[in-house]
């Protein structure tokens, strides 16, 4: 069966509510004839509510950014799976370069975050990516593969289902500058061989792979032409009604 592609922004610390309702419902309405492909949106936490009004009946799925692995307890700043589905989300990303490098999540934090909310129900996009250091020294594979053992640790078969990995090279992430297409493909071919390898060949076939990274509408096409790409992870150019619609409706 061929994999059902997935368009998911990103919109980090931007938006007030009424704003990302706003772009929520140009989007929607973006997004009508693209029947043949998932539309995602991760809002801030403070905007999941504003959206989800925003894009009901569309059949958009709204994301949190993170996740935290409890249901409830002391863990001051977090949200908890059963919170986010409280607002209507049905997905959350974890593992963003952004919360590794700014914020110092460890892949067995991430992990945590993806196995607690899997357990929920949620749709999981596990983000994972190289630095440019780590490209330069050769050792990219070698990190998106620790990447993904630690972030898919006792990770069953069958939740398999419910996890979407985004490679964002974290080099490509704001600065303008896409990885080629065909640095891209050779990504994911490689996670999607080890995929296979942890699991069944089945899984590895069936997982959606997001590239990650300065998605735009012009690189957008060539990106979802390549075999093993199954769609994006885009920051900037989703906060923009005329530029995520036309990533949307990629050709
Ligand atoms: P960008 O961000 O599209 O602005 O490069 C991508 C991401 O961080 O998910």
């Amino acid at each position: 069966m061929p994999r059902r592609a997935l368009i998911a922004g990103n919109w980090k610390m931007h938006k007030t509510a009424a704003k990302a309702k706003l772009l929520a419902e140009q989007l929607a309405a973006a997004g009508q004839n693209a029947t043949d492909r998932d539309i995602l949106l991760a809002p801030p936490f403070t905007a999941l509510s504003a959206v989800e009004e925003g894009v009901r009946g569309s059949g958009i799925i709204v994301a949190g950014q993170n996740v935290c692995w409890e249901e409830q307890g002391a863990f001051t700043g977090e949200i908890s799976p059963v919170m986010l589905k409280d607002l209507g989300a049905t997905a959350a990303i974890v593992g963003h370069s952004e919360r590794r490098q700014i914020f110092g999540e460890t892949d067995t934090m991430i992990n945590r975050r993806l196995r607690g909310a899997l357990h929920q129900g949620l749709t999981m996009v596990l983000c994972i990516g190289e630095t440019l250091d780590e490209r330069e020294s050769g050792d990219t594979l070698a990190i998106l593969e620790r990447q993904v053992r630690s972030g898919l640790a006792e990770v069953s078969s069958a939740q398999m289902a419910s996890v979407v990995i985004a490679y964002e090279p974290v080099w490509a992430i704001g600065t303008g500058k896409t990885a080629t297409a065909g640095q891209a493909q050779d990504a994911h071919g490689f996670i999607r061989s080890l995929v296979s390898d942890l699991y069944e060949k089945d899984i590895g076939n069936s997982v959606r792979i997001l590239y990650g990274g300065s998605v735009k509408p012009a690189n957008i096409d060539e990106l979802m032409a390549q075999p093993d790409i199954d769609g994006a992870l885009v920051g900037g150019a989703s906060l923009d009604a005329e530029s995520f619609g036309r990533i949307i409706n990629y050709k």
